[in-house]
């Protein structure tokens, strides 16, 4: 829930929420869900101490050096619209770092990619209405689409936006100050080229119909993929199915979204209808799942033949990706804070009965 973004709208928003909440929402008697936190941060008093910390109660402040429409746009960004609570890293207590507004986190499965206006690390080199058109409708030719959180993002929200406010939202990021990553030479967006490297394989011994056991990437991407990517993996003409390269996707320093679009697919429905992929993460014995290893195989060729090279994929980043994403390292060290606190518990139990025993004799 992120409040943490929230605390900035005006009592008037809050209000307008309230009333809409109040009166035109139907009422329906669920209990709620049970928090799916993991210890120890389902506790109640973890998170008083945190927002002791952490949490910003000031209304949003305008900014009386930029225009009416920057600050509108900064007030939804960074309130209603909350892109950073996805797109900032996180510091070591979960909260968002001061100073590297906009420049990548990870969300559970998928990587929200640094949107900062740096030129190679960013989206600087987007236009103001290229990036309207993505908040839109999810998809920009030749540049990205929005599956995971951002999918559901668009799907759910930033489509409604009127179009004075998702411009005004286009307005504001445009502006943020750049962040570059050293390993970024280049936007993600055009990073790949063309491959036909398959057709030449094909009816040779680097594609073979008798080899299901231990299959290569180009055989997994054959089978799996180039039948809507194409075989050279420039998509369909109309668009539906994207390129590979010039695809943010495999051209980022980060190759979890590529994993995770394998594992889950993609399922997005806008007014520009709807834009399916299935995912290959199912059951084993679901007949389309692959394994670890065998995404890691599809991963690499396409990242070899239509993205960056440099970023390779392992069976192990998978497993993990599958896992739900990396871990904090604040719940592991928690976690170890506990196992040593009942480590200890049950020396000094130990040391106890050892004296009592030997008092006895
Ligand atoms: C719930 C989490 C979440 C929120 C909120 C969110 N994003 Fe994203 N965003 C993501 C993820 C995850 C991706 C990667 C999607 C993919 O590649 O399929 C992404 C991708 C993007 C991209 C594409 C970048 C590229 O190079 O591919 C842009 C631009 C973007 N988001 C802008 C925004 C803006 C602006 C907001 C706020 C108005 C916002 N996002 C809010 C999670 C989020
Ligand atoms: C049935 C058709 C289909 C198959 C098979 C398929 N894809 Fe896709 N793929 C799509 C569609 C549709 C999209 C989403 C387009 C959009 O978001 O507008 C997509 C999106 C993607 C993206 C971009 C995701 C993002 O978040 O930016 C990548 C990368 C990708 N596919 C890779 C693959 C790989 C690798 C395989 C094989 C393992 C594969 N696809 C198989 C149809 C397919």
């Amino acid at each position: 829930m992120p409040y943490t973004s929230y605390s900035i709208l005006t009592d008037d928003d809050v209000h307008a929420l309230y009333t809409y909440f109040r009166f035109g929402v139907t009422p329906v008697d669920v209990r709620a869900p049970d928090t799916k936190l993991p210890f120890p941060m389902n506790l109640r008093a973890s998170l008083k101490v945190w927002n002791l910390l952490f949490l910003n109660k000031d209304a949003y402040q305008a900014d009386p050096h930029q225009s009416a429409e920057w600050n509108r746009g900064r007030y939804l960004a960074q309130g209603a619209a909350h892109c950073s609570v996805c797109h900032t890293p996180r510091g070591f207590m979960m909260q968002e770092e001061a100073g590297l507004e906009l420049s990548g986190g990870q969300v559970g499965t998928w990587y929200a990619p640094n949107i900062t206006s740096d030129t190679a690390s960013g989206i600087g080199s987007w236009t103001r209405e290229e990036l309207v058109e993505y908040l839109r409708t999810g998809r920009l030719r030749g540049k990205a689409q929005a599956a995971g959180d951002m999918g559901e993002a668009v799907e759910h929200s930033f489509q409604y936006l009127s179009a004075a406010d998702v411009e005004a939202i286009a307005t504001y990021v445009k502006g943020v100050p750049p962040i570059h990553d050293s390993r970024d030479s280049a936007p993600r967006f055009t990073a790949g080229k063309m491959s036909s490297e398959l057709a030449t394989l094909r009816g040779t011994d680097g594609i073979r119909s008798d080899n299901d056991a231990h299959p290569t990437g180009a055989e997994l991407f054959q089978g799996n993929c180039a039948s809507c990517h194409s075989a050279q993996g420039q998509g369909s003409k109309d668009g539906y199915y994207p390129s590979l390269f010039h695809n943010s996707a495999t051209g980022s320093v980060n190759a979890n979204n590529l994993i995770a679009t394998i594992l889950y697919g993609v399922d997005r429905t806008t007014s520009k209808g709807q834009a399916y992929m299935p995912g290959f993460g199912g059951k084993p014995t679901d007949f389309t799942a692959l394994s670890d290893e065998e995404i890691a195989l599809a991963g690499n060729y396409v990242l070899v033949h239509y993205g960056r090279a440099d970023i390779p994929i392992t069976a192990q980043d998978v497993a993990e990706v599958r896992r739900g994403g990396p871990t904090s390292p604040l719940l592991a060290l928690s976690r170890i804070g506990i196992a040593a606190g009942v480590v200890i518990v049950l020396l000094i139990l130990a040391f106890v009965i050892v004296r009592k025993r030997r008092r006895a004799h």
